[in-house]
């Protein structure tokens, strides 16, 4: 398979003792039709010249900003815009931390900043430096902004000392960009229909029942999805958050009943539809028209439940489409998940645990269990929402 063929790698290489394992990963994606473009560091020129990598990648290598013989510079947004992706490897606690905080000090770590495609980080380094809380703190922050760390792995190194910080194998490092490749293509040609963020019932005009959903699970599953090839309908209530991927179209609903208004019309065209949006399972049955005032006694306020929209898709499903839900429970939470899945018709529904202090709602983080409707369940670690987005994908893909 052609996989790499004609894809635009950035590879940006640090002054880590590693970097000589580069040239021979750089010889693997060339050899698989890849377009490859160096970048590096001041520092790692000391440990593998440019004439080397500009010779295997066969373009020129940049290092510096700024060509002080000639008063030219060199464009970092250009490299940004023109890759499929951008491989980091290896990279050193110091490029960590400036990647991790927005420093912009030399053409790599500008080109970072400027990329708009997936990031891949192989960090490389001494075991004291990796297990150092600032560099623990800085992997969780980069992770946590979407890129893909490739974990270093535990043994000799240059140091003389064995532990964690060696830089993944080449061999490694090449599949799990392979694979990415692979992915990409996965759900091309699908159309998925995702629901994400809170619904907000109005009181009055001014005033709404809401919840405290961000949103984020639900755009990681649309971007993360669009990046897998499919066509995406992301039906949101009330977020902050922006999507930038052409292969995701937004609507915008605020109530219960706008999200099912929309959720039934691109229902049947969709092959899968994942309902993570926090719906309000009540409404005020007729708002106030105005605002109301506030008197001295009590305010009774009258609920009625809102349709619950999953359950109606349930109803309609047809053969070959797939309905997966959401689940969030205080008690009993495999039981009353399983519950729900047979209830609502589902084929698979996403437990959120409640009981983790970095999963939920408002986190950047997440945990879940994967209850199919038929097969084993899955039982997933804390991870960012963008890794969580591509487990619930890559369950869905099994199942389908
Ligand atoms: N859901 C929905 N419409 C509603 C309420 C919920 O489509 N009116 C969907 C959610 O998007 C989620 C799933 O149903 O995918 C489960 O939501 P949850 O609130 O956990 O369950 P409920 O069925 O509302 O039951 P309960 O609140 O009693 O646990």
């Amino acid at each position: 398979m052609d996989i790499l063929k004609g894809k635009r790698i950035v590879i940006g290489i640090t002054g880590s003792i590693a970097a000589y394992k580069i040239p021979y990963l750089i010889r693997m994606f060339i050899r698989e039709g890849a377009e490859v473009r160096i970048i590096m560091t001041p520092a790692a020129t000391e440990l593998v010249t440019p004439l080397t990598l500009s010779t295997l990648s066969k373009n020129p290598v940049t290092v510096e900003l700024f060509h002080r013989e000639t008063g030219e510079w060199s464009n970092h947004v250009e490299l940004g815009a023109w890759a499929d992706i951008m491989l980091f490897a290896p990279v050193t606690a110091n490029t960590l931390g400036k990647m991790a905080h927005g420093i912009a000090d030399n053409y790599l770590t500008t080109s970072y900043l400027s990329a708009k495609c997936p990031v891949f980080i192989a960090p490389a380094m001494d075991l004291d430096m990796y297990l150092h809380p600032s560099t623990q703190e800085n992997l969780r922050i980069l992770k946590n902004y979407g890129n893909r760390i490739i974990e270093p792995q535990t043994g000799e190194l240059a140091s003389g000392l064995s532990g964690p910080g060696r830089l993944e194998e080449p061999e490694n490092i090449f599949s799990v960009i392979r694979n990415f490749f692979i992915k990409k293509e996965s759900l091309k040609g699908k159309k998925l229909l995702i629901t994400a963020g809170p619904t907000y019932e109005p009181i009055d005009p001014v005033r709404f029942l809401g919840n405290r959903s961000s949103g984020r699970m639900g755009f990681a599953i649309a971007e993360e999805a669009a990046c897998r090839g499919a066509d995406v309908c992301l039906i949101s209530g009330p977020s902050d958050l922006q999507t930038c991927n052409p292969g995701i179209t937004r609507i915008n609903i605020s109530t219960a009943d706008e999200m099912l208004k929309s959720c039934i019309k691109e229902f049947p065209e969709s092959d899968i539809v994942i309902m993570s949006a926090a719906v309000a399972d009540y409404k005020i049955e007729k708002p106030e028209g105005r605002k109301i005032k506030k008197t001295s006694g009590n305010l009774k306020l009258e609920l009625v439940p809102t349709p619950d929209i999953l359950a109606t898709l349930g109803k309609k499903k047809e053969k070959g489409q797939i309905l997966v839900g959401f689940a969030l429970e205080t008690n009993d939470g495999i039981a009353n998940a399983r519950k729900k899945l047979s209830e609502k018709n589902l084929d698979l529904i996403v437990l959120n645990s409640l009981s983790d202090p970095g999963a939920g709602f408002g986190t950047l983080t997440n945990k879940v269990t994967l209850i199919p409707a038929k097969g084993k369940i899955s039982e997933g670690e804390l991870k960012s929402k963008r890794e969580v987005a591509s487990d619930i994908l890559d369950f869905i893909e099994k199942i389908r």
